[in-house]
């Protein structure tokens, strides 16, 4: 036992350790809990007299001090190096800022738009019921105006449905308020459409709406110039009769763009009945509605053929609008 102490002990002291890698090695070979010779020592004693188990135990651990000095030793003196290694001068890495993905920068211009004629913004859930996406907009089961937007269904359960439209909070909302309002809301919605570069199963719509007493078409026309003329400046805008059961009459805007008409949005007076559905007084209000679809509008603003590139995550098409606010 003395012999092998003694040579354990000079092994201890001639070990030099230049790295954390030679670090290491020193640690396993004398104390890890598996292979070290130290430790070993500490079995050993199991098999030896009591009155030598307490001389020779005082001695192992003796050892084993010293081999956990020399660790701290050259731990305390390399974190110095690092400490002194540090030059301030040195210039920093740049980080990369990202920007906005471009469908947000137009909800954002959007809501500014119209922030600034009073109104207010809201949510409104992407999982809804039946009633709100389509009864309550007068839009009853085995309505052929239901094919319009083809539906996915949730749960196997047909009341449950992902929202196919944002008109559906303009009944959350009616629901709950008194008039007058006015109301703006952004959201996903879902329709089963094949993907295309002109149509995707799902997209963002803009649903704005207003009521009040003496709510007239005039209200909604200008309006609606005010957002097209705040998005595009001068340009020509066309009314065109349409048809949605929620609304009465009903129209699509369409405004004059690279020699030609684009469609880009659906509008129209609420249907009293709507008001009926979410016990508004509708002989004492009237209202307006339109919904736009977000992607589209980006589509024509920042001329993208294909749809399909807002979601592929590719930064060379991101990478463009890093600086638009
Ligand atoms: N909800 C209609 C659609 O998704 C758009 C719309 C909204 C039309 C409000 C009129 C009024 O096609």
């Amino acid at each position: 036992m003395d012999k092998k102490i003694e040579k354990i002990k000079g092994e201890i002291k001639c070990f030099h350790i230049k790295t954390y890698n030679d670090l290491e090695t020193f640690r396993i070979k004398f104390i890890s809990k598996k292979k070290g010779i130290i430790t070993s020592l500490f079995k050993e004693l199991k098999k030896i007299s009591i009155y030598k188990k307490k001389i020779y135990g005082k001695i192992i651990n003796e050892l084993k001090k010293e081999v956990q000095n020399k660790i701290n030793i050259f731990q305390s003196q390399n974190n110095n190096d690092k400490i002194l290694k540090f030059d301030p001068t040195v210039p920093g890495k740049s980080i990369e800022i990202g920007g906005l993905h471009p469908l947000s920068i137009i909800k954002n211009r959007i809501i500014d738009i119209f922030m600034k004629i009073g109104f207010t913004y809201v949510y409104g859930p992407e999982i809804e019921d039946d009633w709100h996406n389509f009864t309550a907009l007068n839009i009853p089961i085995y309505h052929p105006s239901r094919d319009m937007q083809d539906t996915f269904f949730l749960c196997k359960n047909p009341d449950i449905l992902l929202r196919t439209h944002t008109s559906s909070v303009q009944i959350r909302y009616m629901k709950k308020h008194k008039p007058p309002f006015r109301v703006l809301s952004i959201g996903k919605v879902y329709r089963n459409e094949t993907i295309s570069s002109r149509s995707n199963f799902m997209f963002h719509q803009t649903e704005g709406f207003y009521i009040d007493k003496k709510v007239s078409f005039y209200d909604l026309k200008q309006t609606i110039d005010y957002l097209i003329t705040s998005i595009f400046g001068k340009v020509k805008i066309r009314f065109r009769p349409s048809y949605f059961p929620f609304t009465e009459p009903s129209a699509e805007v369409d405004i004059y763009c690279n020699n030609g008409w684009i469609e880009i949005m659906g509008c129209g007076m609420i249907d009293p009945q709507v008001l009926k559905n979410v016990n508004i007084n509708s002989e004492t209000y009237s209202g307006f509605a339109f919904g736009l679809g977000i992607e589209r509008l980006a589509l024509i603003i920042y001329q993208i053929k294909d749809i399909r590139i807002y979601f592929n995550n590719d930064i060379r098409f991101l990478k463009q609008f890093k600086n638009e606010f």
